[in-house]
């Protein structure tokens, strides 16, 4: 990941903005490049962005806060996802939460010393009948528990970083 630097962001960032800023619905293409681009969506892009489209702060501001996707902090080399909707917690999600936290040693939107994981929440990834469902990377698991979580946790440090497309793992 190239490294963003306060001088050089607004600089990529406009770039992208000129690059896609006349597709149909171009905010939402715009902040995935970003994303994609620079790790995160730094605060700096957002009046980059307004400006280029001509809508105002708070509609992208509105559109990165909806979206979980759209992180605005550098993240750690693995996300770590945990889904907290109604399903999942009926399954103990909730227990999960409790031990990842303790596992990891950081709440949600942190992430741990050595730059391995970041911890979010998500409210449903499709994967209702087989929870407590986490996605680590582009991976769905499915039916994880604590024994489980630590596992794929142990797994994800020592595979590469992988790009594959969304799967549902071992769901
Ligand atoms: S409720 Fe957790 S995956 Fe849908």
């Amino acid at each position: 990941m190239p490294q963003a630097t306060p001088s050089n962001t607004r600089a990529r960032v406009q770039a992208i903005v000129a690059d896609l800023k006349h597709m149909p619905g171009a905010l939402l293409p715009i902040l995935h490049q970003v994303r994609d681009s620079l790790g995160h969506i730094p605060t700096e892009a957002v009046p980059v962005i307004a400006e280029g489209l001509q809508i105002t702060r708070a509609e992208v501001h509105g559109v990165i806060s909806f979206y979980h996707d759209f992180n605005t902090q550098p993240i750690g080399n693995h996300r770590v996802q945990i889904c907290r909707a109604e399903a999942c917690q009926a399954r103990g999600s909730r227990a999960l939460e409790e031990h990842a936290r303790k596992r990891l040693g950081i709440d949600y939107h942190q992430t741990t010393p050595d730059g391995e994981f970041t911890l979010e929440p998500v409210y449903c990834l499709g994967n209702c009948a087989t929870g407590p469902s986490v996605r680590i990377g582009n991976h769905i698991h499915g039916r994880v528990g604590a024994t489980r979580f630590d596992a794929i946790l142990d797994d994800a440090i020592t595979v590469p970083l992988d790009p594959e497309p969304l799967t549902e793992g071992d769901a």
